[in-house]
C-alpha cells in the first residue's frame, strides 16, 4: 500500500460498548489493526500531526460529540481521515460533515464489509498523503544546497520557498556563477510540479533555424526518413517547468512565438492544424538587465513584462563577502573528502586571495578555486588556481587530476563508465588515481 508507512492503526470511538466491541471485532477479523476508545476525550491525546492511521467515530456521544472530535482532530492535522458513524435520521448532518472535511460516513445499520471497505480506503488515502509529505520533505532537504548566511541569502532562501509554492513564472537575474540554474532547480523541486520534469533550454546555444522545432516541436513527418515529428521542449515540459536559460539571447522571431505560449498557455507545433494546451511554469534566467535589451530593441517589451511577474535577483559574491569563507570552506571540504585528503592547512596566500579577490565568476569561481587548492596539496601548498610560472609537467599533472576528478564526479565513481569516457584501460585508470591520490569510492552515493 505504501513505501514508507507500515504500522497503521484505526482508532475506533463509540460510547456504546456493545457496538464498539462488535465493530472492533469486524475490523480485527479483516486483519486491520484497531484500538477502541469510549469517548472523544480519551482518543484526542493520542492524535498528533503525522499520525499514520485513521479515526472512525460515532457522532452522538456524551461530552464532545463526533463532529467536534472531527474538528479537533483536523486542527491537529487536517489530512487525517475521519469516518463518521451516524443514525439514519442524521444523514443530512453527516452530509454537512463531509463538506466540513469528514472522509466518509456510515449510516447505521451498516454491513460489516462496508465498514471494512471504507476503513481500507481511508487507510490507503492516509498512506498516500504521508508518502507525499515525506517525498516533499526529502526533496526540500536535498534542495538546500544554497550556502550562505548573509541577510541577502537568507532572504533569497525564504523567497525561493514561497515562490516555489506559488506556481507563477519567475525571472532570475544574476551574474555568471551566482547560482541561477541551482535556484531554478530548487524552485522546481520544491513546487507541486516536482513529479514532472524541469526541461532546460539554453537559448544562447540555439541557432534560430533550430530553435523553433526544438522549442515548439513539429508534427511534420520527415519526407526522406519517414520519421515522425518532434515533441519539442515546451511539450516535454508539460505539467513541469520550462527553464529558459540566457533568455536575453533569444531571437526576436522565437520571442514572438514564445509570447503566445506564455500568454495563452498553448503551443502550436510546426505543421499542426491547431494549438494545443500546455500546463507549465516558465522560469527564465538572464545575466544582463533585460530592461537594457528592451531599451535597445533586442528584447520584446511585452515578453519582458510577461516574464517579469516576479524577479529574483541573486546577488554577486562581492555583495555578500561575509559568505565567502563559509562557501570556500564548504567546497574545500567537499574536494578534500572526494580526494581522500584530510587535515591540511590553508596558507596565508590563499586567505589573502579570498579577501582581496573580486570574484567576477562568483560561486563557480570560488568552487573551482577551492578544488584547485586541494589539488595543489600536499606537494605544493602555494596559492593558486594555476600559477603562471608552474612547469609544463606540473600543469599537466594538475590538469590530469582535474579531468579525473570531473569525470568521476559525473560518473559517480563508476569505474567502467570512467574508463569508457576517458578511453583508457582499467589499469591505467587505477595507476592514475593512485598517483593523484583519488579514491573512486568517495564519488559514490
Ligand atoms: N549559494 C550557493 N551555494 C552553493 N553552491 C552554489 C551557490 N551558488 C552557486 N553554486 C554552485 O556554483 C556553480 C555555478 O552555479 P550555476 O550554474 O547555478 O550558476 P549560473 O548563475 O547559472 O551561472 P551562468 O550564468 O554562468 O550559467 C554550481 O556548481 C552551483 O552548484
Ligand atoms: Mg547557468
Amino acid at each position: 500500500m505504501s513505501f514508507f508507512t507500515d504500522e497503521q492503526a484505526i482508532f475506533f470511538v463509540d460510547d456504546d460498548a456493545a457496538l464498539r466491541e462488535a465493530n472492533v471485532q469486524t475490523l480485527d477479523l479483516a486483519g486491520l489493526a484497531v484500538e477502541a476508545f469510549p469517548d472523544a476525550q480519551s482518543v484526542l491525546p493520542r492524535i498528533e500531526a503525522g499520525f499514520s492511521g485513521i479515526v472512525v467515530t460515532d457522532i452522538r456521544m456524551p461530552g464532545m460529540d463526533g463532529l467536534e472530535l472531527r474538528a479537533a482532530i483536523h486542527a491537529i492535522d487536517p489530512d487525517i481521515p475521519v469516518v463518521l458513524i451516524t443514525g439514519h435520521a442524521d444523514v443530512a448532518m453527516a452530509v454537512r460533515a463531509l463538506h466540513d472535511g469528514a472522509f466518509d460516513f456510515l449510516a447505521k445499520p451498516f454491513a460489516s464489509d462496508h465498514l471494512v471497505g471504507v476503513a481500507r480506503r481511508a487507510l490507503a488515502h492516509r498512506a498516500l498523503i504521508l508518502d507525499n509529505r515525506r517525498l516533499t520533505a526529502a526533496a526540500a532537504a536535498i534542495d538546500s544546497p544554497l550556502i550562505g548566511e548573509s541577510p541577502a541569502m537568507l532572504r533569497l532562501r525564504e523567497t525561493i520557498a514561497q515562490l516555489a509554492q506559488a506556481d507563477i513564472d519567475v525571472l532570475i537575474e544574476g551574474e555568471t556563477g551566482t547560482g541561477k540554474e541551482l535556484v531554478a532547480h530548487m524552485l522546481h523541486r520544491q513546487s507541486r510540479r516536482s513529479a514532472a520534469s524541469l526541461v532546460a533550454v539554453n537559448c544562447a546555444a540555439l541557432p534560430q533555424e533550430l530553435a523553433e522545432t526544438e522549442l515548439f516541436g513539429s508534427d511534420l513527418v520527415d519526407r526522406t526518413t519517414g520519421k515522425p515529428g518532434q515533441a519539442g521542449r515546451i511539450r516535454a515540459a508539460h505539467r513541469g517547468t520550462l527553464f529558459l536559460d540566457e533568455i536575453d539571447t533569444m531571437h526576436p522571431a522565437v520571442q514572438a512565438k514564445l509570447l503566445r505560449v506564455i500568454e495563452e498557455r498553448e503551443v502550436q507545433p510546426i505543421g499542426a492544424a491547431a494549438p494545443e494546451p500546455v500546463d507549465l511554469r516558465v522560469i527564465a534566467a538572464t545575466k544582463t538587465d533585460l530592461m537594457d535589451a528592451v531599451r535597445s530593441g533586442a528584447f520584446r517589451e511585452d515578453l519582458y513584462y510577461r516574464l517579469h511577474v516576479v524577479k529574483l535577483r541573486i546577488p554577486p559574491l562581492r555583495e555578500r563577502r561575509p559568505d565567502i569563507p563559509q562557501t570556500f570552506a564548504y567546497f574545500l571540504d567537499e574536494a578534500a573528502t572526494k580526494m581522500g585528503l584530510k587535515g591540511f592547512q590553508i596558507d596565508d596566500s590563499v586567505r589573502r586571495h579570498l579577501v582581496e579577490h573580486d570574484w567576477p565568476g562568483n560561486v563557480r569561481e570560488l568552487k573551482n578555486f577551492a578544488y584547485s587548492v586541494v589539488l595543489d596539496l600536499p606537494s605544493d601548498p602555494g596559492l593558486s588556481a594555476m600559477p603562471g610560472d608552474a612547469s609544463l609537467s606540473e600543469r599537466l599533472r594538475r590538469f590530469e587530476a582535474t579531468i579525473l576528478h570531473d569525470t568521476l564526479t559525473q560518473t559517480q565513481g563508476n569505474i567502467a563508465e570512467t574508463m569508457a569516457r576517458l578511453g583508457i584501460p582499467r589499469k591505467t585508470l587505477y595507476d592514475k588515481m593512485q598517483r593523484h591520490r583519488i579514491d573512486p569510492k568517495l564519488f559514490r552515493g
